[in-house]
């Protein structure tokens, strides 16, 4: 099987992006052809600094690789380094109906939080149908908020394949329900938009800082408390060993769940879950020719892959004429 994702290289990761995308891309590492890359295209929507940008495309590669992404056992590249993407993109827009696009809730919201409303962040997901097409993906494991992005995949290459002829493999979203929307120290979704994240490679006082400040209400520590309505808990459960947090759900329960001891508890948890995977990034990022090598051989093989798709749509469409 074909399994694929990507990451922008947009801001720091956050919880939410690894148990939503990271850790299923690399839980998926034996069970197919991996292909996963840093969407620098897709960052220019929101990121108009350019050193930053690049800086921030090598961090994301780096924090892939440390998490456990093995760039022996997958192609791993940055998408600008594959030029065939944005060709797609174009003729992909040409078939897509603009309703397809009006409908997506991702632009909505971005413009309704501030980001400007250009004609790239519009058509944002027809550059991600082009990822997802070009190399046939099967399997695309994403955060349930990816969900509309591919549907609007699928419906495009069915409406290719309708009027061209069968060229692309219908892509499934692979979900993972337990983690499909990680919370925020809010409440809501944990976004990099929203500011309600807590970062994987934060230094220890930042990373007390965003666990204090989780929200919880005011039920005084005695009386009995719902878990599942609890921030915390449902940040809480995502890293505990399974023991404690039976117990934990049991002071939730009967009464004596004191939000803040629990808080300073998940703050050492968190320090010790991510202790491997911060060691090696940073040495990672105080080697930088290391991954720029790793990403260049990664890209030569991801063109090699996405060469024969784009030669089949550009006769399917027309654009070879000699
Ligand atoms: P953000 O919303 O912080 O900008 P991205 O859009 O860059 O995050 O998401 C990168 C990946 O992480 C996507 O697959 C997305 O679905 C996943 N993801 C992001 N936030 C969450 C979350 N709170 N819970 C689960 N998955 C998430
Ligand atoms: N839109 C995705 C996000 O914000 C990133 C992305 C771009 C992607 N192209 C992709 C994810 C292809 C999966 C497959 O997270």
């Amino acid at each position: 099987m074909r399994i694929l994702s990507g990451i922008q290289p947009s801001g720091k990761l956050h919880i939410g992006n690894y148990f939503g995308m990271m850790r299923p891309m690399i839980n998926n590492m034996d069970r197919g052809e991996l292909y996963a890359f840093v969407v620098n295209l897709h960052a220019l929507t929101s990121v108009h600094d350019g050193r930053r940008l690049a800086d921030d495309t090598l961090e994301a590669a780096a924090d892939f690789v440390a998490l456990g992404l093995d760039p022996d056992k997958c192609i791993f590249w940055v998408q600008s380094d594959v030029p065939e993407v944005t060709e797609l993109a174009w003729i992909l827009s040409t078939v897509t109906p603009l309703g397809l696009l009006e409908r997506c809730h991702s632009y909505k919201d971005k413009v309704a939080r501030g980001v400007a409303a250009c004609h790239g962040l519009f058509a944002y997901p027809v550059l991600m149908a082009a990822d997802i097409l070009l190399y046939q993906a099967e399997l695309v494991p994403v955060g349930k908020d990816q969900k509309q992005h591919l549907e609007v995949a699928r419906d495009i290459a069915i409406k290719f394949n309708n009027t061209f002829g069968d060229t692309f493999i219908l892509p499934e979203p692979g979900i993972d329900d337990d983690v499909a929307t990680v919370p925020g120290i809010d409440g809501q979704k944990m976004s990099k938009s929203y500011g309600n994240t807590i970062g994987i490679f934060l230094d220890e006082k930042t990373l007390k800082k965003s666990v204090m400040a989780i929200v919880t209400d005011s039920t005084p520590v005695d009386e009995p408390k719902d878990p599942d309505k609890c921030n915390l808990y449902n940040i809480f459960k995502l890293f505990a060993p399974e023991e404690r947090l039976g117990e934990v759900h049991e002071l939730y329960v009967n009464g004596g769940a004191a939000y803040g001891y629990l808080k300073l508890e998940l703050v050492d948890i968190l320090w010790e879950y991510f202790r491997q995977a911060r060691e090696i990034r940073e040495k990672l990022v105080d080697d930088k020719t290391y991954l720029q090598d790793i990403l260049a051989k990664g890209a030569e093989k991801a063109r090699e892959k996405a060469q024969p798709t784009l030669n089949l749509v550009r006769e399917r469409v027309g654009l070879r004429y000699r």
